[in-house]
């Protein structure tokens, strides 16, 4: 008999969580326009509305925390971060900035320009809107099968080749300052890319002679997958398979906040010194001096030591199998979800969840809405709302997925949490057909509305 998967690891300190009422629930998600952001995190119960920052980090990286060097200039923790970032992703020049969204702000005002076309595979939101804010454009080459729930496919993060030669074809290199392909795909459901995906990239990239970035939040567990589902490296090592991987890039963004398990922090990386220097400009501007970027001398200790075991096969094994554990408890309650299941978080497919609703009620919303109010459960809606409007028609965008994403913050929560929240999941979906109407926007700002947006429900 094989015995049961346990985690390798045990809690030393743990945080006391509220448990509400439904009643103080129904009155805060209203005062909080319906909108989970604005609520307060004691009026949540399971915050499963990001893994980013939320993790619980290890005995390891709080002791090099008390070993930070804060000094201004060539603080030996930049160092130690440089030396991280070298060993494990290859990668000679690096600029620590605050998190992920900062590398981005730095990393294109360096390159892109009014016109732009940056294709990728469902740029992350704030990757899009760093772009769109430079008057530039996203365009989606993702694979079609990730838009299909149902559909079992191993790499649902691909990139679709010949979507992406067309662009290629079609603008002048000058006007493409890059490719980016974010691992894991978060937009389409935390969907990993293959090894073949990425070389296949790196190829018809170097034929048009334009740069490749890999949006990197959760590269390590891109990695697991790559080990779990692809034949050819199911014997090497995770950090084995990261090497290969970034040996496709020319560079990175990276939100550490994910796969390096800690609550801060991100930076670039490059290989080219002339991109180094162009960009160091913007990183003094925006983020602090180049030894630094936005972080203290303990944080980047932090993210060295997390770089680290983050790209340890046991550490990610625990993470992802806990996102499993959930996954196939709503599986076996008959809850749509997107499959497979995803390395940081189960996605509801709200259209198959409520499909007597509009998408102009804001589904996704909807559903992710009722978690909190019966449960206590914050999830995050990707779907219409955070698609934002088109920024010339101003339309609604309407995207082939509503989905309600339920992201499980690594080593933070217990199996039985994750229990509970599959038990309020199903509680709602048995009473399914109840629901008649979904919400209305009475306030949105131009761009990124998700964070800030106003709700009322329908009657
Ligand atoms: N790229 C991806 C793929 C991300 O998932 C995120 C953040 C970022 C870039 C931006 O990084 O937050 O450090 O500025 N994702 C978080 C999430 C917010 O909840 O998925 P950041």
């Amino acid at each position: 008999m094989s015995l049961p998967y346990a985690e390798p690891y045990k809690i030393k300190m743990v945080e006391q969580i509220y448990r509400s009422t439904q009643k103080e629930r129904e009155q805060w998600i209203e005062e909080a326009n319906f909108n989970l952001f604005n609520l307060r995190s004691e009026q949540v119960f399971i915050d499963l509305l990001t893994d980013s920052g939320t993790g619980a980090m290890s005995d390891k990286q709080w002791s090099a925390m008390m070993l930070g060097d804060e000094s201004y200039a060539g603080a030996s923790s930049y160092f130690k971060l440089k030396k991280a970032i070298k060993n494990i992703l290859g990668f000679e020049y690096f600029l620590p900035t605050h998190q992920g969204r900062a590398a981005e702000n730095v990393l294109f005002s360096t390159i892109i320009k009014e016109g732009d076309i940056v294709p990728g595979n469902s740029h992350f939101d704030t990757t899009k809107g760093h772009i769109e804010f430079r008057k530039a454009k996203a365009v989606d080459c993702t694979i079609n099968e990730a838009f299909d729930t149902t559909l079992d496919f191993p790499f649902k993060g691909n990139i679709d080749i010949n979507k992406l030669e067309a662009v290629l074809k079609k603008y002048p290199k000058e006007r493409i300052p890059l490719i980016i392909v974010t691992i894991t795909n978060n937009s389409s459901g935390g969907q990993p890319v293959s090894m073949e995906n990425l070389k296949q990239v790196k190829i018809i990239a170097n034929q048009y002679g334009i740069p490749v970035f890999f949006d990197s939040a959760r590269f390590a567990e891109n990695a697991y997958f790559i080990k779990m589902r692809e034949k050819a490296h199911e014997h090497k090592s995770i950090k084995e398979i990261v090497k290969e991987m970034y040996s496709y890039a020319d560079g990175m963004t990276m939100s550490s906040k994910k796969d390096a398990i800690v609550n801060m922090g991100g930076f670039i990386a490059m290989r080219s010194e002339k991109l180094f220097r162009d960009a160091s400009v913007f990183n003094i501007m925006f983020e602090g001096y180049i030894t630094y970027g936005g972080m203290s001398g303990r944080d980047m200790n932090a993210l060295a030591q997390g770089l680290d075991e983050g790209t340890e096969f046991e550490v990610l094994e625990a993470g992802i199998k806990q996102v499993e554990y959930l996954g196939n408890k709503l599986i076996e309650c008959g809850i749509p979800i997107q499959f497979p299941i995803g390395g940081h978080a189960v996605f509801i497919d709200a259209k198959r969840f409520l499909p007597q609703i509009n998408k102009e009620e804001f589904i996704a919303q909807t559903v992710a809405v009722e978690l909190y109010i019966v449960g206590g459960i914050r999830g995050v809606e990707i779907g219409t709302i955070l698609a934002d409007r088109d920024p010339e028609t101003r339309e609604n965008r309407y995207p082939g997925l509503e989905l309600v994403r339920l992201a499980i913050p690594r080593r933070t929560y217990t199996n039985s949490h994750m229990d509970y929240v599959a038990a309020v999941c199903k509680k709602i979906f048995d009473t399914r057909h109840e629901a008649k109407h979904g919400l209305r926007i009475v306030e949105e700002a131009p761009i990124m509305r998700h964070f800030t947006v106003k709700l009322e429900k329908i009657k």
